[in-house]
């Protein structure tokens, strides 16, 4: 070998099929390397905002999928796929509980390589958000199309069975979902304390309100509604108290 010959670039190894398909070396290097890490838990942190926003595109991709069949008369197949994005939250929470076992001091010393960055600009989160009143809208025109009102629909769940498996599946995910936000907060308080300000500039009281935001509200004044109606036709009523707000029997 003269010593002007370039040399030799080790020959890159082929992907094997499943690493071709399922894009492997593109998946694993998404996480910050161990030698730029600013804490060998920044690994957890980034594996499970990255788990979130997969499991959330699916979700945004379901919803779509329930408005196409709400639109084309397909309610039964609607709640099929609305249940699989109730349990694509299961994953999801399974994912949070990693980082409880992250260490506050831990999570401080990552922290500061966050700059302003806030799961608020998750864009998962935002298209669920998002997508959300799109999914009402299709099922509120499935309920009119069948000549039916939410709460009649609710005090007779055999009549419209396909329908009331929507209704339920949809306040399943509603349920899910705040679940989320208040395992969320937990997590935020137990690293940082009542409080803190986020990264985002949030303050953890306002973090806490968001725990009375629901996704359909419809769903849970139908309750409302039931309950009325039931006490209204059979003159049974507890307390002379009006309702107020939620979380009170
Ligand atoms: C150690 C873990 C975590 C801490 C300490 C934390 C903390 C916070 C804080 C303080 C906020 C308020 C906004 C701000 O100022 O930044 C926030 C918002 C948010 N975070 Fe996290 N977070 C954590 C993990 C996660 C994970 C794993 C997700 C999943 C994607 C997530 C998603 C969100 C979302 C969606 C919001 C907006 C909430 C809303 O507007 O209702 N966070 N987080």
């Amino acid at each position: 070998m003269s010593v002007n010959t370039p040399p030799a670039t080790p020959a890159k190894r082929r992907p094997t099929i499943y690493e071709a398909y399922l894009r492997t070396d593109e998946l694993l290097a998404l996480q910050t390397p161990p030698e730029d890490r600013l804490h060998p838990d920044q690994l957890t942190f980034q594996v499970v905002h990255q788990t979130f926003e997969l499991w959330w595109k699916m979700t945004v991709e379901m919803f779509q999928q329930a408005v196409a069949r709400l639109e084309t008369g397909r309610a039964d197949e609607a709640a099929q796929v609305l249940r699989r994005a109730v349990s694509a939250q299961g994953v999801v929470m399974l994912a949070l509980r990693q980082l409880e076992f992250v260490a506050p001091a831990d999570f401080l010393v990552l922290r500061a390589g966050l700059g302003n960055g806030s799961g608020a600009d998750s864009p998962g989160f935002k298209a669920i958000l998002r997508t959300a009143p799109d999914l009402w809208d299709a099922f509120a025109a499935a309920l009119e199309d069948a000549h039916i009102s939410l709460v009649d629909l609710y005090a007779d769940p055999h009549a419209h069975t396909a329908l009331y498996e929507c209704a339920e599946a949809l306040t399943d995910f509603d349920e899910q979902f705040h679940i989320f936000r208040a395992a969320h907060l937990k997590l935020a308080q137990r690293n940082l304390g009542l409080r803190a300000i986020g990264t985002g500039g949030t303050p953890m009281p306002a973090l806490e309100r968001t725990l009375s935001d629901l996704l359909w509200l419809p769903l849970w004044e139908a309750r409302d509604a039931l309950l009325e109606k039931v006490q209204r036709e059979t003159g049974v009523v507890y307390g002379d108290a009006p309702i107020s707000g939620h979380g009170h029997p």
